[in-house]
């Protein structure tokens, strides 16, 4: 598939930025919404090259960690070459769905911080957990041994289950934000990466930390820009009860590779960021009515 479609000629693929009316061919008419540009404006300042960080050192220390350390960061690396490879896969049908060219844009710009991730995930796997293959579908293969049977239930059986029936009409977007911004990068990745940042804190791994700082950068962006459109569609009230519905199975998606203080704190987060969308519908009914 084309990286660029129709919708998007209104703006710059290198930086995300929208293009001003004179550097747009004739007959380009831009978009008028305004919120989803402050996110495109934030993703050109956040770009990164996941080839350039080096993971030199890192691969030399792995071999030194501690065996229980080195245990508990495979589950996670491992987790995050699987969910990071499905992510930038499934989020295709999510643009299209918008029906806004606007948002389907900062979809498309979401979808290549995903592909950046996955590419990162595989260098690790390649490089410093030494997965073994030649090919990245190989790592894979390998990081689906290793990786908590949790993680692999939601981005390789949940997550394409979500997206065909998003391609296939029969769920909207509303759906497939609660379960992919909330719920995957809102709970599970964003516990997975918080389990990493805590634990390269001592800078053994600079490569690897690096990596995921950038990481989670771009998933805060993400799953603002989630919180924003579920705000903006107004979803009912038995899909936003669906995000805390499945706080649990993400809450335990990472099993013993998360430390508790870590696993306690997602529900208690799951459960701010609804009351969040709530209070900003309710306002926005109060203003409306
Ligand atoms: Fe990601
Ligand atoms: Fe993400």
């Amino acid at each position: 598939m084309a990286e660029r479609q129709a919708w998007d000629r209104a703006f710059d693929p290198a930086t995300g930025l929208r293009l001003r009316p004179d550097q747009v061919p004739a007959g380009t008419v831009l978009p008028s919404d305004r919120w989803p540009n402050f996110f495109s404006k934030l993703v050109a300042k956040l770009q990164w090259n996941p080839d350039a960080i080096d993971l030199g050192p890192d691969a030399k220390a792995w071999t030194e960690l501690p065996d229980d350390r080195r245990e508990r960061l495979t589950k996670l690396l491992a987790g995050f070459r699987i969910a990071d490879n499905a992510v930038s896969l499934h989020l295709e049908p999510f643009g299209p769905a918008a029906n806004n060219s606007l948002i389907a844009w900062v979809m498309f710009l979401q979808r290549r911080d995903e592909k950046r991730h996955a590419t990162f995930f595989d260098r690790v796997a390649a490089e410093v957990l030494k997965l073994p293959g030649e090919a990245p579908e190989d790592r894979l293969e390998a990081a689906r041994e290793l990786a908590p049977p949790g993680i692999i239930k939601l981005f390789e059986e949940e997550l394409p289950a979500m997206a065909a029936e998003i391609e296939a009409g029969r769920a909207g977007l509303n759906e497939g934000m609660s379960l992919y911004h909330m719920t995957l990068e809102g709970m599970v990745l964003s516990a997975g990466q918080r389990a990493l940042l805590t634990d390269l804190e001592d800078e053994v791994m600079p490569g690897v930390r690096k990596g995921v700082y950038h990481v989670e950068l771009d998933e805060r962006w993400h799953i603002g820009f989630g919180l924003r459109c579920l705000i903006d569609y107004n979803p009912p009230r038995e899909v936003l009860d669906s995000i805390m519905g499945h706080a649990e199975e993400a809450a335990d998606a990472w099993g013993d590779a998360l430390p508790d203080e870590i696993r306690d704190l997602i529900i208690p987060m799951a459960r701010r960021r609804l009351a969040i969308v709530t209070k900003q519908i309710e306002r926005a009914h109060q203003e409306a009515a």
